[in-house]
């Protein structure tokens, strides 16, 4: 079972150790009774001060927040300042690394039947792979969820918990993808101003999803580190939650939902098969799943391009790991979170690393065979199974999430179309005429890809660039 709540005193200082007298710290952070975490915050988590005041926007900014004009009781938000976050600005008190909270089975539960009304309990079923693997594989499918993903689970939860104030001050997060996906529906569905901040290397699809909700949809960072500086400065100058998507308590007692459901819906389950990124979906799973059995094993599975947990464990706590691009862009998080860590570390029984070869595989495999669309990242419990890393497995029950449907589109799907020219080509019968619409993220993209394509080949016609960018 889970240790304690690790003693959760105030952030009195940063994470050097530094006091920080610039911003008014609650004196104790929030203890986590019965499953909430009850706070013994004042009503706004931070007091402007002299310093402060430089955080505020630059007067000739250029706006650029963007939220649907159809959500008129959702409040649009200034843009952030262009200021570079210091490290006070950068602590989250919810994610303390000096004090890391280790959930308790109780959260989830409470968790669960607060959410129960607004998620969807996803089917687990049995596997038409089960044979091909050697066991009897149920997939969870979270990707059923009406965002494509599990992470609604742990969104709803944390909107829900928000106090009276700060529901009125809104929330913002930094997310690629799923996370800021889950927020700003949900956040629509509960009446509560979102703003996401998403690096540039966002999907387009995913963007445009979160600017459908209603959510102030801020396209700034070059990648997600840079984002969550913005958001966090945002976070700070307007009172707004931080909400990490990995790691925030509440963010874990939902995601560990999907544990419950797991063990209500497979009797005598052997094992389950979890995709780490940030550790929050693994936290929670593992917690629901242990508390309830402790002999289901609980493996942890990482893209290699990111192996940031297992690089973890290998330190004894939360370590920067230098991550490379992968089809599981989901799981790609240098830095896992310091409770979900806490909470997950003492809980898994074996963590394995799976390569792109292996996630595209079971990608396609997942296509072929299951009839579903799943995401990199959701597809990492069965590229592991698949890869046969895992023979203690045999002949067992075991469940794998499909956490995630939203494929990164941009990535994988850039070219929309393409056309092949033979019938004209006269005097060469290995050449062919290639015409190529393709979807790019801006107007610089476009033309880096003009560029390339003049370098690499001898004729080339550009056409007409449609679109917006923003
Ligand atoms: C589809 C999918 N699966 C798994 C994960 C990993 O979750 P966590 O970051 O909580 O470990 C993510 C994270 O975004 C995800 O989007």
């Amino acid at each position: 079972m889970a240790p304690p709540i690790a003693d959760t005193t105030a952030p009195a200082a940063d994470s050097n150790g530094t006091p920080a007298p610039s911003i008014a710290v609650p004196q104790k952070a929030d203890p986590i009774v019965n499953g909430s975490v009850a706070s013994s915050y004042p009503d706004k988590y931070f007091v402007a001060t002299s310093e402060m005041a430089q955080l505020s926007l630059p007067a000739d900014s250029v706006p650029y927040v963007s939220g649907s004009d159809s959500s008129p009781e959702l409040p649009r938000r200034r843009q952030p300042s262009q200021r570079i976050a210091d490290d006070t600005v950068m602590f989250d008190p919810w994610c303390d690394p000096a004090n890391p909270r280790t959930l308790h089975f109780q959260d989830v539960c409470e968790a669960a039947y607060k959410i129960k009304s607004g998620i969807m309990s996803t089917p687990c079923t049995r596997s038409y792979i089960s044979e091909e693997c050697n066991m009897q594989l149920f997939f969870k499918k979270d990707y059923m969820q009406y965002t494509g993903s599990f992470k609604e689970r742990g969104a709803r939860y944390t909107l829900m918990m928000l106090t009276a104030d700060q529901r009125k001050a809104g929330v913002v997060a930094a997310s690629a993808g799923n996370h800021a996906l889950a927020l700003c529906y949900h956040g629509r569905e509960l009446g509560v101003s979102v703003t996401v901040v998403m690096p540039i290397i966002a999907p387009i699809m995913k963007v445009q999803s979160c600017r459908n909700f209603g959510a102030n949809v801020i396209v700034r960072g070059d990648d997600l580190a840079q984002s969550k500086e913005i958001a966090m400065t945002m976070a700070k100058e307007d009172g707004m939650m931080y909400i990490n998507g990995y790691d925030h308590p509440n963010i874990l007692a939902g995601q560990g939902t999907m544990g419950l459901e797991m063990m209500e819906q497979v009797s005598n389950l052997d094992a389950v098969v979890v995709p780490v990124g940030g550790g929050g979906l693994i936290a929670g799973v593992a917690l629901a799943v242990k508390s309830l059995n402790p002999n289901v094993l609980v493996i942890g599975v990482e893209s290699e391009k990111c192996a940031s947990f297992s690089a973890a464990v290998e330190h004894g706590s939360p370590v920067h790991t230098r991550c490379h691009s992968t089809l599981a862009d989901g799981l790609a998080v240098p830095l896992v979170g310091v409770n979900a860590f806490a909470t997950a570390a003492p809980l898994i029984d074996k963590m394995v690393q799976v390569s792109e070869e292996q996630i595209a595989i079971s990608i396609l495999r997942l296509v072929e065979v299951e009839k579903a669309v799943v995401e990199g990242a959701g597809a990492c419990g069965l590229a592991a199974i698949l890869s046969g890393a895992l023979p203690e497995l045999r002949g067992k029950r075991v469940v794998v999430p499909l956490c995630g449907g939203n494929i990164d589109t941009t990535i994988l799907g850039s070219i929309k179309d393409i056309m092949h020219e033979r019938a004209w080509i006269r005097n060469d019968i290995y050449s062919v005429e290639v015409k190529v619409v393709a979807e790019t993220i801006n107007a610089a993209e476009t033309y880096r890809l003009r560029d390339a394509l003049c370098t690499a080949y001898e004729f080339v016609r550009f056409g007409p660039v449609c679109g917006t960018y923003d």
